[in-house]
């Protein structure tokens, strides 16, 4: 039988990639609901091809539209009470989070009360919410399954392992690792959009550009494997060929390969616990090829610092880089802020936030909101000045 799955995030990167691994696989997978925001076009498109049962767009003016352009069969959900209940239906198996941002962890958290496996590519909503995630998980059990190729890949590495004493994350370094005679002051939008191996969304592009995005990967990993802080390392790997490695108490590292794709972790974690054939690439030795790695620079980068020290504190502290950042590059992608503002922004911050332990999901969108009140007024100070000012 098809597994049954809803895709939050549809129309973006990942979404598009998650279709067209249910498309390859012809039938294994069958897609009951879709959600995503502004793009209700392509949505209508989607829901189309694979006949889902139902779609949601957050974006409320877009919902008329959106009902009046889907095939009889196909409902289109009326607000976020009707998204948590679908989710939870019957007719799901499994639930793949692709949504920016955090706007996912309602839906996320529905789906696990209600029993269902999570794929989870969404990052933000494990940096949020680790704790409180993974706990209801562990009570429901359901598994966790990581979209994101570097956590996929120490998910690979540790089936039937025992616990292991390092996990090193791999990075490419970005689009300006080698540029060291660039004045990062003066990357715009467009330099930093401009990824050297991945093709992603806007967001996590950026993300890459200041190693923010392996930032929020140290904070998901720890949760995602109850890994201490110290137990975390981060290794330059401009190929993103190795996705990332394990290492265990005898010296023995594990690492998982595979040129840069998603949808090689995306159909992993939708046909978990089989493998089906690929449509990605194969590695080819026939090719001399080397892999290079280097440690992180963290004097140009200070991104890995900050999450280190943010993974430290614990508490609220993830939840408040995670909003910060957000807010921050928000900012520099409209042009109001600078590239190396999105460091300072996150960074001041943190320091001005007082230590809390939310532990509700009321609480931590408690602290979440009040983390971009304040970042948006840091955002601000630090941001250029206007053209005319
Ligand atoms: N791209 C990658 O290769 C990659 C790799 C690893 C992890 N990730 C993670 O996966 C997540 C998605 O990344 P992406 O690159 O796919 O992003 P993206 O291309 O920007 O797509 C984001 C998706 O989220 C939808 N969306 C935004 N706000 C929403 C809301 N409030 N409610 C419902 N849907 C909403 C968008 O809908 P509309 O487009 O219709 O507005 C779109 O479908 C991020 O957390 C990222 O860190 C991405």
């Amino acid at each position: 039988m098809a597994k049954r799955i809803v895709i939050l995030g549809s129309t973006g990167s990942i979404g598009e990639n998650a279709l067209s691994v249910v498309r390859h696989l012809e039938g294994r997978l069958q897609v009951t609901g879709l959600v995503a925001s502004r793009r209700t076009g392509r949505l209508a498109e989607q829901a189309r091809e694979f006949g889902s049962s139902w779609v949601y767009t957050a974006w409320e003016e877009g919902r008329a539209p959106l009902a009046r352009s889907l095939p009889a069969a196909c409902r289109s959900l009326g607000g976020d009470e009707e998204l948590l209940a679908a989710v939870a239906g019957d007719d799901v198996d499994m639930v793949l989070c692709a949504i920016v941002g955090t706007a996912g962890l309602a839906p996320v958290l529905a789906a696990i009360r209600a029993g269902k496996d999570i794929a989870l590519a969404s990052k933000e909503i494990l940096v949020m919410a680790g704790e409180l995630v993974m706990a209801e998980a562990r009570r429901c059990g359901v598994r966790i399954l990581p979209v994101d190729s570097e956590h996929c890949a120490v998910f690979q590495c540790l089936e039937g392992q025992a616990r292991p004493a390092r996990v090193l994350l791999t990075a490419s370094g970005g689009p300006f690792r080698a540029r060291k005679d660039l004045d990062l002051a003066t990357v715009t939008p467009a330099m930093a959009l401009a990824h050297p191996t991945w093709n992603m969304g806007a967001k996590v592009s950026i993300d890459s550009a200041t190693l923010m995005n392996k930032g929020l990967e140290m904070i998901e990993a720890r949760w995602l494997f109850d890994l201490a802080p110290e137990q975390i390392e981060t290794v330059v790997h401009p190929q993103s060929i190795v996705h990332s490695m394990v290492e265990f108490a005898d010296g023995s590292i594990l690492a998982q390969m595979g040129h840069p794709d998603m949808r090689l972790p995306i159909q992993y974690c939708l046909t978990y616990p089989e493998r089906q054939a690929g449509q990605v690439r194969r590695m080819d030795f026939r090719d001399v090829f080397t892999l290079h790695f280097e440690p992180p620079d963290h004097g140009r980068f200070p991104a890995l610092r900050l999450a280190r020290e943010a993974l430290q504190a614990g508490g609220s502290a993830p939840c408040v880089f995670n909003a910060a950042n957000e807010v921050a590059v928000a900012r520099f992608l409209a042009g109001h802020l600078s590239f190396p503002g999105i460091w300072a922004a996150v960074e001041e911050t943190l320091a001005r936030t007082p230590p809390a332990c939310p532990g509700t999901l009321a609480e931590i969108l408690a602290a979440e909101r009040a983390a971009r009140e304040l970042a948006a007024g840091v955002a601000d100070r630090l941001g250029r000045p206007s053209k005319g000012g």
